[in-house]
């Protein structure tokens, strides 16, 4: 018998990596919360885990970017004592390069990538804080590291879940609550069901992925990046960063700035 965790909110459920963390996660004896527009496939999904594992499975259809289903699934997050996992999985790829004007799918893309992923967090770091335990997973990509002409914004809203979730650490771990972002190379899902032209040495089975950040969840890594065998290379992109925090805020402009602007003079 697994051990008892709480119930497990995981968003994304339907399908592919939120549909993985759904299996892994019932294994280990949580109960759960699955979130997604497909009634059918978390209705089936539900049923499956709850026969397989022996847990309580329930699903919750919501629409993450609409605000009428988006606040559903925040005021279950506040009111269910039970929930001490948050996995914000859901998410899409869309849009195109912004030179090609898709305005209404990049809305729909960051709506949910960027506004959905971050009032939930902000949810679940308030009510975890306050009981001084839970945890939030959220998925980031490997593409937060990596400029992309014909998926910027995606990319974008990929970096924007990596510094959220640094900077959310930093707010929540004081109070005993466990972040991690995962950064997923391509990963065998739906979203890249016609292979994009990859070869397969670049592209990880999805039960492999979400094993991998498990395992790194487990040993409480705040950023896991399932393909990277050296952590340190990961830590001295961070080190590197925090070199440049000394010089980003002064209050005086730089010489060369002040130098050039008094030889146009
Ligand atoms: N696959 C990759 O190569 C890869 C790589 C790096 C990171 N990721 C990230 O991993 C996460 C999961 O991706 P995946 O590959 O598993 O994709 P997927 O198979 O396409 O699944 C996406 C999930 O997001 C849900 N979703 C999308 N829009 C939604 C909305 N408006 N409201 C509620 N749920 C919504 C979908 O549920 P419904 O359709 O039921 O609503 C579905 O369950 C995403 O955040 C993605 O960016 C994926």
């Amino acid at each position: 018998m697994a051990a008892r965790h709480g119930t497990a909110l995981v968003t994304g459920a339907s399908s592919g990596i939120g549909e993985l963390y759904a299996d892994r996660l019932a294994r280990r004896g949580y109960d759960l919360v699955l979130v997604g527009r497909n009634a059918e496939k978390l209705g089936t999904l539900a049923s499956s885990l709850a026969a397989k594992h022996g847990v309580k499975v329930e699903s919750l259809v919501a629409d993450l970017g609409d605000a009428a289903g988006l606040s559903e699934v925040e005021r279950r997050l506040d009111s269910d004592a039970s929930i001490t996992l948050l996995v914000n999985s859901a998410g899409l790829i869309g849009g195109g390069p912004l030179s090609d004007g898709n305005l209404d799918a990049l809305s729909q893309m960051l709506a949910v990538n960027v506004v959905a992923l971050t009032r939930l967090a902000s949810v679940a770091a308030k009510v975890f804080s306050a009981r001084g335990t839970g945890a939030i997973i959220n998925l980031a990509s490997a593409m937060a590291l990596i400029d992309n002409a014909g998926a910027a914004a995606y990319a974008a809203s990929k970096a924007y879940v990596l510094s959220l979730s640094l900077s959310l650490d930093l707010d929540v771990k004081p109070k005993g609550v466990q972040v991690q972002a995962v950064l997923p190379g391509y990963t065998r899902t739906p979203m890249i069901s016609d292979g994009a032209g990859l070869p397969d040495s670049v592209v990880m089975d999805a039960d492999a992925m979400v094993d991998a950040a498990l395992a790194g969840f487990d040993s409480g890594e705040l950023v896991t990046i399932p393909s990277l065998e050296s952590p340190a290379a990961f830590d001295a992109w961070v080190e590197k960063r925090a070199d440049l925090w000394p010089h980003l805020s002064l209050s005086i402009p730089a010489p060369r700035y002040t130098a050039a602007k008094a030889s146009a003079a």
